[in-house]
């Protein structure tokens, strides 16, 4: 499928690692013109030299997310090399663990660091993409729909997150521009590995996670959150708009006691439906 997305200047914030750095392959593949907008330039390096490499046309704008005139620079250091935004993905975000029992101060850092630079970022590019007619497409949590018990600030950006792509959506809906959201739950990226190898048991900490997610028993792969990224930032998904988009093998909406080995062990019936004779 040719998505249309040869030359299209594309921003990604968080793009230098995880989620980020596969949208950033995906949209690199497709042709288009990617800007990662992160804090650690040095962790950008390496991708761009090896994408650019390739033939594929990426660079990086090193920026502290919570400097809103840094994001507003951003948007326009883009704007001034390229001469034009045609889509928007705000990725960068971080599970802080801010709980309730945290001080208010922190709870106010995390909106900060997760939520008020979604809006800085989206703020300064919409003039930009309401000229290109582009698309924004948000990276959203499962924690916004579960919850996690220890995470407070991280979980309202998320919830917000969600109420923001349909506001926007509709903010947006006269000049044409997209909004949409995808949610991924349980990706494998270097960070979750790390965190795996800091439990007692990283394999049986895997496979634990593993278990409970029903498509496949496996983790998902940043690739599959960027392909579903760079569909609904490409015309190819030019009815869409508004939409909450969950790519997580079926662990948010999927019944545990239908998809969890050990439950559907405790719950199947006393004495087995007989067969019928036809
Ligand atoms: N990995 C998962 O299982 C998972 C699950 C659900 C949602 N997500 C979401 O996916 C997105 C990417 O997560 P990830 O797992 O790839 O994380 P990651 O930490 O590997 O990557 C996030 C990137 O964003 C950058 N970043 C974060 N805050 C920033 C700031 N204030 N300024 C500049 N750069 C900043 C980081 O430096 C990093 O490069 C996030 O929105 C996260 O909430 C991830």
């Amino acid at each position: 499928m040719d998505l249309s997305l040869k030359d299209k200047v594309v921003v990604v914030t968080g793009g230098a690692s995880g989620i980020g750095e596969a949208i950033v392959r995906s949209f690199a593949a497709e042709g288009a013109s990617v800007v990662i907008v992160a804090r650690r330039a040095e962790q950008a390096v390496a991708l761009v030299g090896e994408l650019t490499a390739h033939g594929q046309r990426v660079e990086c704008v090193a920026v502290e997310l919570t400097d809103t005139p840094a994001c507003r620079a951003a948007i326009e250091t883009v704007v001034s090399r390229h001469g034009r935004l045609d889509v928007l993905v705000n990725n960068a975000a971080a599970n802080d663990a801010v709980n309730l029992a945290g001080s208010v101060d922190e709870f106010r850092a995390s909106l900060e660091k997760n939520l008020v630079q979604v809006f800085a970022m989206t703020h300064f590019a919409a003039p930009h993409l309401v000229k290109s007619k582009g698309a924004i497409v948000n990276i959203g949590s499962k924690v916004a729909d579960t919850g996690q018990g220890g995470t407070s600030g991280y979980a309202a950006s998320k919830g917000a997150l969600n109420a923001l792509t349909r506001e926007w959506a509709i903010n947006l809906i006269e000049p044409g521009v997209r909004v949409n959201t995808v949610v991924p739950a349980e990706v494998m990226t270097p960070l979750y590995q790390r965190w795996f190898e800091n439990t007692a048991d990283p394999d049986a900490s895997r496979r634990a996670v593993e278990q409970i997610i029903p498509l496949e028993r496996r983790m998902t792969t940043g690739a599959e959150v960027a392909d579903m990224v760079v569909f609904l930032a490409s015309p190819r998904s030019s009815h869409t708009t508004g939409q909450i988009i969950y790519v997580d093998g079926g662990y948010v909406h999927l019944d545990r006691a239908c998809t969890v080995d050990s439950l559907k062990a405790v719950l199947r019936p006393k004495t087995q439906p007989k067969k019928s004779n036809q």
